[in-house]
């Protein structure tokens, strides 16, 4: 049986994960690789992107993004198009941050900020397809950060899976995070839901 390169592109089911983090491979990244494993054992292909290090500029309130309809943001010396473009051809969508002053990053913010602005200008480009928040602290504000990114998720008329229990790891130094057993099993089961989630909803031949 003959398949375009498009069907077969349908076909492949894809999360692509964002570690909001400026500490790479810390416990953010800890908790959502711990997610991506188990999205790859049940079939689904993953990419990680850790922001740590780049300099993302936060929405200008241009709205050219409306005027334009381009699938793009005006602003174009950072890697956001980029990432617009990542997440526009996944079916799931991670946002993971380490809580700063109980609140998500600047960076992912403003990758936020920006990729959410330019998906609802063009007709809610990220509907429908999975959201998941994974959260790291050292103590508190973790909740507060889930909740925020939620927000997104769910203003983009995005489905969020839930876990057995608020997607939050905690861990202060590099690695700590891999301590708290329950905040790993958390992302298993996170991860089990999400890829439950995206298999129950892809179809080959949907339109967003
Ligand atoms: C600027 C800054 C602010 C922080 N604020 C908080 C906080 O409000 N609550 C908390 O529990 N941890 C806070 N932390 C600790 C981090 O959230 C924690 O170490 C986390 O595990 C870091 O994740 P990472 O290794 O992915 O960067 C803060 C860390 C930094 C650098």
């Amino acid at each position: 049986m003959f398949l375009s390169v498009n069907v077969l592109r349908r076909c492949v089911v894809k999360v692509v994960a964002f570690n909001g983090s400026a500490r790479k491979d810390g416990n953010t990244a800890l908790l959502i690789r711990r997610v991506l494993q188990v999205l790859e054992a049940k079939g689904i292909e993953t990419e990680l992107i850790q922001l740590a290090g780049e300099q993302i500029r936060g929405c200008n309130a241009c709205r050219t993004c409306y005027s334009t309809k381009n699938n793009r943001c005006v602003i174009d010396d950072d890697n956001v198009n980029a990432y617009i473009q990542k997440m526009i051809e996944a079916d799931g969508i991670i946002l993971g941050s380490p809580v700063y002053f109980s609140m998500m990053t600047s960076e992912l913010k403003a990758l936020i900020d920006r990729a959410f602005y330019v998906a609802r200008a063009n007709g809610d480009l990220f509907k429908r397809k999975a959201g998941a928040a994974v959260v790291a602290a050292r103590r508190a504000g973790g909740i507060p950060t889930f909740d925020a990114i939620n927000h997104f998720f769910l203003i983009s008329q995005m489905i969020v899976p839930g876990s057995s229990y608020w997607n939050v790891g905690f861990g202060g130094k590099k690695g700590d995070v891999q301590s708290d057993e329950e905040g790993m099993k958390i992302m298993d089961d996170l991860g089990k839901n999400m890829a439950w989630l995206i298999k129950k909803t892809k179809k080959p031949k949907r339109k967003r």
